[in-house]
């Protein structure tokens, strides 16, 4: 017979995701030493499944067909279980479609993957001796008052995450009649399975590495450096979603080859943040903002930011440039920079708004049409007023000055170690392949994704730096 030994759950930050549900279930890491390996935490007495952490950049769905229920012992249990849940990270989310006596609580976790928390006591007489009530918890309102003493009635029809089981618009006024699919717990039936069936134990040392979920799109074909194979697919692209890039194939091959990731400072001249640092410091980001670095790369920004101001959330696509980054941030200790594996179109950002959003030399890679989808995704993560530091190889010129400007270029560029620094070839590999665009284009972009351009910057006509602040 077939045993359940692992559940595979999406996410776009496996860390943030792990460490979550480590704190939820008391779970430990498999193989806590090798960077390379999944993220697999398990119970640690190895009685029942595993679970592990596979990178995705989809959106968890509003309405999973399958999902997790953790059961509480009694509905005090169930208060304090959701507000230590709310403390390592949970969301409490917004259920419409809770029925009256609810048995269950619906949070996501740090991805969003919705989950129950189900009073394991419903509908039964509370116990001899136990004086404790609901009352005496932060009753919240989808826990209904037991009657003192008696049991609870025979538990209505389930509900759910009625996720699963109804289409969103459901059960809503002016929401679409949609006859249950036949999967439909039928009325009378507890909202969840009840406890797990008893399961052989799992050898903790040796579970089977998750297999990618059914359903999952094939993974992207990677430019050859690409590491991230053990992980699933990691392109915007889906099933639902044909129309978007793959964020990896224009990613740039170099940046998910962990060699050139670890040289890559160096190439880079280890260019200083302070500026950007200053000019956000200047315009009121502090130890309290929430900061966003997008193209995160190898951190030269994001480090020096979480040292100064109140949360960082770097973002990168390439799991070479991310991984770098990790491990800069494990040896720091920064325990207030978060790092994420997405792209300009595929991060979702999660909790509050950002008070600024910083980008260099990254824009560049997508085409003008996602160029333009980026930027109002960038508006959409900012508070009102939120800034923008974008600085980017953009040209300041008209198309009749493009090649000439392009062949001064060159002609500059400097002739030394291309390990230490940007060479003729690489500049003319950039204007072969990637996506820089023209100043008169790039600024209306920013003005119709809601963002005045309080400040602009050229150098060379060649890198234009910006700052911008989202309309109010
Ligand atoms: C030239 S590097 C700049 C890195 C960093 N911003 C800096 O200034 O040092 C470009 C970075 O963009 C990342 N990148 C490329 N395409 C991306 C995308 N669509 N979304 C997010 N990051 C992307 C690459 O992985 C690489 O780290």
């Amino acid at each position: 017979m077939l045993s359940l030994d692992m559940i595979v759950l999406g996410c776009a930050d496996d860390r943030r995701a792990a460490e979550f549900w480590k704190g939820a279930l008391g779970y430990v890491e498999r193989d806590p030493h090798d960077p390379d390996a999944w993220l697999v935490l398990l119970p640690p007495d190895g009685s029942g499944p595993g679970l592990a952490m596979d990178l995705s950049d989809r959106p968890a769905p509003e309405f999973p067909h399958l999902h997790l229920d953790l059961h509480a012992r009694d509905a005090v249990e169930q208060t304090a279980e959701v507000e230590r849940l709310v403390a390592l990270g949970a969301e409490r989310v917004a259920w419409k479609h809770y029925p009256e006596d609810a048995d269950f609580v619906v949070l996501a976790d740090t991805e969003g993957n919705r989950f129950c928390v189900v009073d394991d006591s419903f509908g039964r007489t509370q116990p001899p001796g136990d004086d404790r009530t609901t009352a005496d918890a932060d009753t919240p309102e989808s826990v209904p008052e037991p009657s003192a003493g008696s049991a609870r009635g025979a538990r209505p029809a389930a509900a759910g995450p009625p996720a699963a089981i109804v289409p969103d618009g459901v059960g809503e006024p002016g929401g679409p009649v949609v006859p249950r699919p036949s999967s439909t717990p039928a009325p009378g039936r507890p909202h969840s399975p009840g406890p797990v069936a008893p399961i052989a134990p799992t050898t903790p040392s040796t579970p089977s590495t998750p297999s990618t979920p059914p359903g999952t799109p094939p993974p992207p074909e990677h430019p050859p450096h690409a590491a991230d194979a053990d992980h699933g697919p990691t392109a915007s692209a889906s099933h639902e979603e044909p129309y978007l890039p793959d964020e990896l194939a224009y990613a740039g091959p170099e940046h998910l080859d962990p060699e050139f990731v670890a040289g890559f400072d160096r190439k880079q001249g280890s260019p200083d943040p302070t500026p950007q640092l200053a000019l956000l410091r200047d315009h009121g980001v502090d130890g309290t903002s929430r900061v966003v670095d997008l193209a995160a790369g190898t951190g030269r920004f994001a480090l020096a930011a979480a040292r100064r101001f109140g949360e960082v959330i770097a973002v990168d696509v390439s799991p070479a440039m991310v991984d770098h980054l990790r491990a800069r941030v494990a040896a720091e200790r920064l325990d207030n920079l978060r790092c994420v594996r997405a792209g300009f179109l595929s991060y979702r950002h999660q909790g509050p708004p950002a008070d600024a959003v910083h980008t260099r030399h990254a824009l560049h890679q997508l085409p003008d049409i996602w160029k333009a989808v980026a930027l109002d995704r960038i508006g959409a993560m900012l508070r009102p007023g939120g800034l923008l530091v974008l600085s980017d190889l953009v040209f300041d010129c008209s198309p009749a000055e493009a090649e000439p400007l392009f062949r001064q270029w060159l002609e500059n560029a400097p002739s030394g170690d291309p390990a230490r620094g940007y060479t003729r070839d690489d500049y003319a590999e950039h204007l072969r392949t990637e996506h820089s665009t023209y100043r008169w284009l790039l600024e209306p972009m920013l003005e119709r994704s809601g963002f005045e351009i309080l400040r602009s910057d050229y150098e060379g006509r060649i890198f234009g730096s910006y700052l911008c602040r989202k309309s109010l």
